[in-house]
């Protein structure tokens, strides 16, 4: 075999290539993407359940053919559909599937070298400030965190090191929007990188690589495994070149999501559509019950006409989402309305069906240092809704009667 014939092989083996542009699947809506998934039924066997494949080796039938896998770090079938899906759904090239958020997001800072600068929004998610800051920094990642709502503030905040931008649209828990379109055409500029996070959207309500992003991040622990009850995380993206290095870190590093949590998290999306429809209405009627309630000082909801970000989310969403952050008057307050909750549950997630609220001041967001939490408003009077699936009265009911 020829070194040519072996590079073709590796590739194949690796899953090297893009999803494929003639799959009939491209051609259907969102809805029918979100149900049939990326190859609709199992060619082998008709089955309309994707199968779970569970080996770990994959035989190849000569010296030098393959099935296409090789090895369960490197590809597996039922992992490699959820990641052709997601693809799909995110307008992009190719898809990976990790073991949690934060490990695609951990992927992700690898394409970066000791000594690159990245921008990232100031108001983002605790966790990948400790990522950045406390781990990267080790290895001489440079960071500024910025406001990425604010144009200005981007292009200030560049300099000849920088490779790159990462966003949370709206951001956790602040709601800030940014304007993909405006800050990808600033860092293209630079030949940097616009990463976006879209764990709060997902691809129902917002396809940042459509606005020039060129990696699109997710905890699929929120709105797209949805039901509380799955770990996971991916990257997406939108050029050929990149592929190659996130294969080797992903192949080498080894944090794949497992077969059977790619499954469950195929079958959420099948419901990821009438989920976050249902999601969003019950947020709504949150956000009109909190912005007339005497003891909200104030509450940030991207859907709220008056958010600053309103009409940059007209332009790049197809809606609002389910998450809502308020200020109570007191921050007295907060332990005793946490404490009086009945139905709403007091944990740190977001995105599922069940209706949770947070504290982010000591929860998502204690790993920020205490005056950058204070200087962007993470403050002890916040508190943070996801909201699920449930009859909207009963959880107005239950914050009525909590606020009492
Ligand atoms: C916006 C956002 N991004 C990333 C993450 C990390 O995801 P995971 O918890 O799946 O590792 C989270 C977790 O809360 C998040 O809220």
């Amino acid at each position: 075999m020829n070194e040519t014939n072996f590079e073709k092989l590796a590739s194949t083996v690796r899953g090297f290539t893009g999803i494929d542009k003639n799959q009939p699947s491209l051609g259907y809506r969102l809805e029918t993407q979100l149900v049939r998934g990326y190859s609709s039924v199992d060619s082998q066997t008709g089955a309309i359940s994707v199968p779970i494949h569970l080996s770990v080796p994959y035989v190849h039938p000569s010296f030098d053919e393959t099935t296409g896998f090789g090895y369960g770090r490197y590809g597996n079938p039922t992992r490699l559909e959820l990641e052709n899906t997601l693809a799909m759904l995110e307008h992009g090239l190719k898809g990976w599937a990790f073991s949690s958020g934060m490990a695609a997001i951990s992927a992700l800072v690898k394409l970066f070298s000791p000594g690159d600068h990245l921008l990232v929004s100031d108001d983002l998610y605790g966790g990948t400030y400790r990522l950045f800051t406390t781990i990267y920094g080790r290895y001489g990642l440079e960071v500024t965190y910025v406001d990425t709502s604010r144009l200005s503030e981007v292009k200030k905040a560049i300099r000849r090191e920088t490779k790159g931008v990462f966003i949370e649209t709206p951001s956790n828990p602040m709601m800030h929007v940014t304007d993909i379109k405006a800050v990808a055409e600033l860092i293209k500029n630079i030949n940097g990188l616009t990463v976006v996070d879209n764990t709060f959207l997902s691809p129902y309500f917002q396809r940042p690589l459509d606005f020039g992003a060129d990696i699109v991040i997710h905890s699929g622990t929120k709105y797209l495994g949805g039901h509380n009850d799955i770990m996971s995380g991916f990257l997406v993206i939108a050029h050929e070149s990149l592929i190659e290095p996130i294969f080797t870190f992903t192949m080498s590093e080894g944090g794949a999501l497992s077969p059977f949590d790619s499954w469950l998290t195929l079958r959420s999306l099948k419901t990821l559509g009438l989920r976050m429809e249902k999601q969003q209405q019950n947020a709504l009627a949150l956000f009109e019950f909190l912005k007339n309630h005497k003891k909200v000082e104030k509450v940030f909801y991207a859907g709220d006409p008056e958010h600053p970000g309103y009409e940059v989310s007209r332009r790049q969403t197809t809606g609002w989402g389910g998450m809502i952050s308020f200020y109570l008057k007191d921050k007295e307050e907060a332990p005793r309305v946490i404490n009086r909750l009945k139905l709403i549950l007091f944990a740190e997630s977001l995105g599922g069906t069940e209706t949770l609220l947070t504290y982010p001041f000591l929860q998502t967001h204690g790993a920020i240092p205490e005056e950058i939490r204070n200087a962007v408003g993470v403050n002890e009077k916040l508190l943070r809704i996801s909201a699920g699936v449930e009859d909207a009265q009963d959880l107005i009911q239950d914050l009525e009667q909590a606020f009492r």
